[in-house]
């Protein structure tokens, strides 16, 4: 079930997952994820390749968790309606990726999906902060797209504060997620500075409980909100 607009999404990464056994994998963490985070690679916007739109395709087939397709290609005008069209709750293109992103985006809800945004480390969120009223998620990238593993950029949460502080102010419903590094030693900073869905590959895949992992995981988020 679809949780309300205001609680914390956990949406682990199939990247760090098994990929002989995908679906295996999947229900691992059912009724624990929120959302399933597919990272979809090009080879070419990002130097590693993945996985594309069939594999998504039958994935959708085994399992009722609401995909959030996240795509780390170039021409996303030409590919990520298939992903809306093949059922992903939201689907995450990259600004970098996009010239424009506001009709992509229309696009997307258009075909029934959450539209959202992602921003990579090396770009500043400052010249999209007006698009918010046209998108349904704003992706913060805190490690440099492309691979999982990598090391939490703690100096990424200054854009989450400021995303934060401008849906705030204009009242918007706006998805805040975060993605690279979340684990245990991360999540509560990168929850303190706003974000409200949180991307956990190795912090999910590697644990040997991967749905434990994700109780836990939403359990520190939810003592950062008490404490708020
Ligand atoms: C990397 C991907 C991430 C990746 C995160 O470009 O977008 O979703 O799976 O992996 P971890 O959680 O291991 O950093
Ligand atoms: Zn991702």
């Amino acid at each position: 079930m679809e949780p309300s607009p205001t609680d914390p999404i956990i949406a682990p990464s199939i990247l760090a997952a098994d990929f002989a056994h995908l679906a295996d994998q999947v229900h691992a963490i059912e009724g624990a994820a929120d959302w399933v985070h597919v990272d979809v690679m090009d080879n070419h916007f990002v130097p590693n390749l993945t996985i594309g739109l069939p594999v998504v395709q039958s994935l959708k087939k085994a399992t009722s968790i609401p995909f959030d397709v996240h795509l780390m290609i170039t021409d996303p005008e030409r590919w990520a309606p298939g992903y809306a069209e093949a059922g992903a709750h939201n689907v995450t293109f990259h600004a970098e990726a996009c010239d424009n992103p506001v009709a992509l985006a229309k696009t997307l809800r258009a075909a029934g999906a959450k539209a959202g945004l992602a921003i990579d480390r090396d770009t500043p969120v400052e010249p999209y902060l007006e698009l918010l009223p046209y998108v349904d998620t704003l992706l913060i990238m805190t490690i440099k797209a492309g691979f999982g593993g990598q090391k939490f950029l703690p100096e990424m949460l200054e854009k989450v504060r400021d995303v934060r502080r401008r849906i705030h102010a204009k009242d918007l419903q706006v998805r805040v997620e975060v993605d690279g590094g979340i684990a245990a030693d991360t999540i509560e900073q990168a929850a303190e500075a706003g974000a409200d869905a949180f991307v956990a590959g190795t912090a999910v895949y590697g644990a040997d409980d991967p749905a434990d992992a994700v109780r836990k995981l939403k359990a520190q988020v939810a003592r950062v909100s008490a404490r708020a």
